[in-house]
């Protein structure tokens, strides 16, 4: 059964959708099935991971997360493969109107989870990427998660916001998913020459001992310049930092998944 995994942080810029892409990349170059879901109406992990060509396909087709979460769709018939390992639940234009929409709609926090219900089987990891805020497609990836990663950007108020995230979390595990565990928190654009760095990284792990990854996640120019070549930073810049860093935090979930000893929690 495949580790649903929510990526989630309300913060916005602080490296969700990066993760998402990078992470899933990571994953599938180990040789495991993943499916990333791109549940942010702003569809930067569609755009990031996507050829112009599929994008506008996808667009043109309908074939978004919204016409499964809301329309009726299968989620199947969504679904696109973007790399050997790796499929692709693409959002649209047409998510922007789901937080309203869902609202009034029956078991409204539990469409995604009852959507991947029937083909989680067919992946190791599924990874959600959510939108900068605690609404309703977010609480759709909490509750139909097995854990959440938290992305922190190493910068001033790093820490600010964070204990609503971890309230949200208490809140949908007492009320909609019990089973719901902290995958942990993972530090990111961490530059290595800047004193704030290392003292957000202290600080975090300080605050939080236990909880956060050892991959940290560097600042690097690849990254940010990977999405606009629909690329990840392991294909568009194999040897640098960003990609090391992803690599690594890969292997450290495989390999604490593998060895079964629970989450961080
Ligand atoms: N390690 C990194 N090095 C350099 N740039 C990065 C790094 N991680 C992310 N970025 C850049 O920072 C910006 C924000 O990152 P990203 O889009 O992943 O954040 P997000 O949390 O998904 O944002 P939002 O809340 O808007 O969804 C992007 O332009 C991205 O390319
Ligand atoms: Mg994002």
């Amino acid at each position: 059964m495949g580790r649903v995994i929510a990526i989630a942080n309300q913060k916005g810029g602080v490296g969700k959708t990066t993760t998402a892409i990078n992470l899933a990349v990571a994953l599938a170059d180990t040789g495991r099935r993943v499916l990333l879901v791109d549940l942010d109406p702003q569809g930067n992990a569609t755009s990031g991971i996507s050829t112009p060509e599929d994008f506008a396909a996808a667009r043109r087709e309908g074939k978004t997360i919204y016409q499964a979460l809301v329309g009726g769709l299968a989620i199947a018939e969504i679904l696109r493969q973007v790399r050997p390992m790796l499929s692709l639940a693409p959002a649209g234009d047409d998510l922007v109107g789901a937080e309203i929409e869902l609202v009034t709609m029956e078991g409204r926090e539990r469409r995604l989870r009852a959507l991947l219900e029937p083909i989680r089987v067919e992946y190791n990891y599924v990874l959600i990427d959510t939108p900068p805020s605690l609404g309703i497609l977010t609480l759709n990836a909490l509750v139909a998660a097995d854990s959440v990663l938290v992305p922190m950007q190493c910068e001033y108020y790093a820490l600010e916001g964070l204990n609503s995230l971890l309230g949200t979390i208490n809140k949908v595990k007492a009320a909609l998913r019990p089973g719901l565990e902290l995958e942990g928190l993972v530090l990111t654009m961490f530059d290595s020459r800047n004193r704030l760095s290392h003292e957000i990284s202290d600080e975090v792990r300080r605050h939080f001992p236990e909880k956060v990854f050892r991959s940290v996640i560097p600042r690097s120019v690849r990254m940010s310049e990977s999405p606009s070549h629909g690329l990840s930073v392991l294909e568009y810049g194999p040897k640098s930092p960003g990609a090391e860093g992803y690599r690594a935090l890969a292997a450290e979930i495989v390999a604490r998944g593998e060895a079964g000893d629970g989450r961080i929690n």
